[in-house]
């Protein structure tokens, strides 16, 4: 059965990804049944699954074709542009075939059970998956500390309105921090502090100054593939961020969204030094599977399960959704498609170093090295006009995000940056982007 699966799902990579292009003949069964190595009873069942999905179509005697279809997401996109600013998962990469296995298998299951409104907590079977799914990043915890929630935005929106038991109002936010939560925070009136991050990490000293003066309710906090840097604490941070936590009894909020990406065990979460008495673990499943999925979960602290359950009323997160993504887990496609994620993005981190290793000059941009998730930044000197780079880079089609959005409106000292997202850029295009963005900073520097 695994063998059929990986099978499908690599002819329809390969249909997605115009190996086999709309119209083309696909091999024989005997002749697929050789290159794959299974027998032609799989290739069979392959295919014919593969017509029932309207991918490819059969004609009698002569075999089967991929169907021509229009309006392709690829349609849409600017084929002379290289998308540096994009951070949706590699559409190319989706396991479409897999999922709608899933959602069909999902229904048979439940039954009419998907088509009530459930729990506001979340499905029970599901946030028991969950328990098993989230042990392998060593976040230890029961069914009952465990929430769904539509997607990690809702989690981390809850946190911000909700009440805490420590009695303090303010949130503490790395800068740079995750564009569109500063937003949030800042339109809802949150009084909102930063502390500066940067590549070599955060100033522990000042984290415990904020700690200690009895102002926060939580600090937010990416401690693997931040968002926008790329970086990751290292352990003993980790280690001290957990500590200075439970001595003040400061909350952490740990957004873990990119956790797949990471399977480095010098990559556990805060959360696994903490057991989970001050840190919120929240986990998304949109940087792996794709967002439109609205699933996400959020593992709470004992005494905060209470508020949480106040603002958590409404089932609004789609049932559908929650049990596909149990059987995608439970049946072990996820943990498949995970690894096939991970390898895709280290291979286009790594084509990454090596351009900038090949372009970059000392003293034009500073370039962390990072070996995983779909991030990095490349540091501009303070001089640097970075309206006019990205009016340069954008006239010869290559789209970066300036890091100063990443910012409160309120926080001056911040460092100029471009954020640099390989989640959708091809290997062959990275070398070529890199190589103009040093041209044109270097350019900008003269
Ligand atoms: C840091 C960070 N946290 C959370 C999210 C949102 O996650 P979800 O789609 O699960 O709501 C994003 C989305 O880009 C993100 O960058």
């Amino acid at each position: 059965m695994k063998k059929y699966f990986s099978i499908l799902s690599d002819m329809e990579d390969k249909i997605r990804q115009g190996t086999y292009h709309p119209g083309q003949k696909l091999p024989s069964v005997r002749s697929a049944a050789e290159v794959y190595g299974c027998s032609i009873s799989t290739i069979t069942r392959a295919y014919a699954e593969l017509e029932k999905r309207h991918v490819i179509y059969s004609v009698p005697q002569s075999g089967f074709y991929v169907v021509v279809k229009p309006g392709d997401w690829r349609d849409n996109r600017d084929s002379k542009m290289i998308y540096f600013a994009t951070v949706l998962p590699d559409l190319d990469a989706f396991p479409y075939l897999d999922f709608q296995h899933c959602l069909n298998k999902a229904i048979d299951i439940y039954k009419y059970d998907l088509f009530t409104y459930g729990d506001p907590l979340g499905l029970e079977s599901f946030r028991h998956t969950l328990v098993s799914h989230l042990a392998n990043d060593q976040v230890f915890t029961k069914a009952e500390r465990i929430i769904v929630t539509s997607g990690a935005q809702q989690a981390l929106e809850i946190l911000a309105k909700m009440p805490f038991p420590n009695g303090r109002e303010a949130v503490l936010v790395e800068q740079p921090s995750y564009d569109r939560y500063l937003r949030f925070l800042e339109r809802e009136g949150t009084p909102v502090y930063g502390i500066a991050r940067t590549a070599a990490g955060i100033d522990l000293q000042e984290l415990e100054r904020w700690f200690k003066s009895g102002k926060i309710k939580f600090f937010y906090t990416m401690s693997r593939y931040h968002n926008p840097l790329g970086t990751s604490y290292s352990v003993d941070e980790r280690k001290a961020i957990a500590k200075l936590a439970g001595k003040y009894d400061v909350f952490i909020l740990e957004d873990d969204y990119m956790a797949d990406l990471g399977s480095d065990r010098q990559m556990d979460p805060i959360y696994a030094s903490d057991g989970g008495e001050h840190v919120i673990y929240v986990k998304s499943f949109s940087k792996i599977i794709f967002p439109g999925l609205r699933v996400g979960a959020i593992v709470l602290p004992e005494r905060l399960l209470k508020p949480f359950y106040a603002y958590k009323i409404y089932p609004d997160t789609s049932l559908l959704s929650q049990a596909a993504l149990e059987v995608y887990i439970k049946n072990g496609m996820y943990e498949r498609h995970k690894h096939k994620i991970g390898s895709l993005y280290a291979s286009r981190m790594l084509a990454l170093n090596e351009s900038v290793e090949r372009y970059n000059e000392p003293g034009l941009m500073e370039v962390p090295d990072i070996r995983s998730g779909i991030y990095t930044h490349f540091k501009l000197r303070p001089e640097v006009n970075v309206d006019r780079l990205l009016k340069r880079l954008a006239e010869r089609h290559i789209s970066v995000v300036p890091g100063k959005g990443f910012y409160l409106e309120n926080y001056l000292e911040r460092e100029k940056f471009l954020r640099i997202s390989i989640s959708q850029t091809q290997p062959e295009h990275i070398d070529e982007g890199v190589r103009v963005i040093v041209e044109e900073v270097k350019r900008g520097s003269r």
